[in-house]
């Protein structure tokens, strides 16, 4: 990809999973990376696991004032910052009627409020240098109706009308996008899933599988790269053609 080398990149929840696939192609493209994940463990494992990582910050970003601190280390470890993905989040699998109102605000607060302190931050420091791109994680669940999500959903969908303000506002000098990926196989999926529930899922993609986080990364550099550089405002959907029919395309007339 063009553009990337020596770009100063920060990614929340780096510590595992896509954000961790993330780390690793932004480094394969020169880049240089800073974790922030509230895993102490993980940011520890991460840093031994990538040793080219210029560092990790261990911060929740639901909380202000944690978020304040990583931003003031992060600035001493890079002198500034160039591209930010935002993908940080938690999910929560419940039925509608059954969420109280403090699981409700935990998932609002990581996936919106959360995703909201950073890129603020983050856009700041952006304004006074030479600009820059901020990708934040949607998902699929932000675009559809998914029973027993009701709460990430709604985080989801604030997310991706987030980003769209942002956007406006922010350009020219930053461009701002939302990925939304369908099923990824990742410890986020094996801890709500059962491995029956997961074929099932497999059972829904057109493509026949769930997706691979090092296939969500080749989408965020693509979108940070001065190869995307008409581009803001917009979702980008990578779900291996899994909401491109919808319940029309479980009809039986597909058997044909
Ligand atoms: N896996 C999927 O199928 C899928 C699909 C669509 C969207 N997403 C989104 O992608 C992102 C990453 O998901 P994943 O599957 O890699 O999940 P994961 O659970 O494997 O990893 C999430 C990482 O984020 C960190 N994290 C969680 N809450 C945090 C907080 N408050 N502050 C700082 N770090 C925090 C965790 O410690 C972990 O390292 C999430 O926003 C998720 O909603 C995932």
């Amino acid at each position: 990809m063009r553009g990337l080398k020596d770009k100063r990149v920060l990614i929340t929840g780096g510590a595992r999973g896509i954000g961790e696939a993330i780390a690793a192609r932004f480094l394969e493209e020169g880049s240089c990376v800073v974790i922030l994940d509230k895993d102490e463990a993980g940011c520890r494992d991460i840093k031994q696991k990538i040793p080219a990582l210029t560092g990790t910050l261990v911060a929740d970003v639901s909380n202000p004032i944690e978020v304040e601190q990583a931003f003031i280390e992060m600035d001493q470890m890079m002198n500034g910052l160039d591209i930010l993905i935002n993908n940080a989040g938690i999910s929560m699998r419940k039925p509608f009627l059954e969420i109280d109102p403090k699981e409700w605000s935990e998932v609002i607060q990581v996936n919106l409020n959360g995703l909201f302190f950073i890129a603020q931050k983050a856009a700041r420091i952006m304004l006074i240098g030479e600009g820059g791109v901020i990708l934040n994680m949607g998902s699929t669940n932000g675009l559809m109706g998914y029973p027993f999500y009701a709460a990430y959903n709604a985080s989801k969908a604030g997310v991706i009308e987030l980003t769209r303000s942002m956007a406006l506002e922010l350009a020219p000098s930053v461009r701002v996008n939302v990925i939304c990926p369908g099923y990824i196989l990742t410890q986020m999926q094996k801890a709500e899933y059962t491995s029956e529930m997961l074929r099932d899922c497999e059972k829904r993609v057109p493509l026949g599988r769930l997706g691979k986080p090092e296939e969500v990364a080749a989408l965020f550099v693509f979108l940070a790269s001065d190869d995307a550089e008409f581009i803001t405002g917009q979702y980008f959907v990578i779900d291996g053609g899994e909401i491109a029919g919808g319940l029309a395309s479980q009809s039986p007339t597909k058997k044909l």
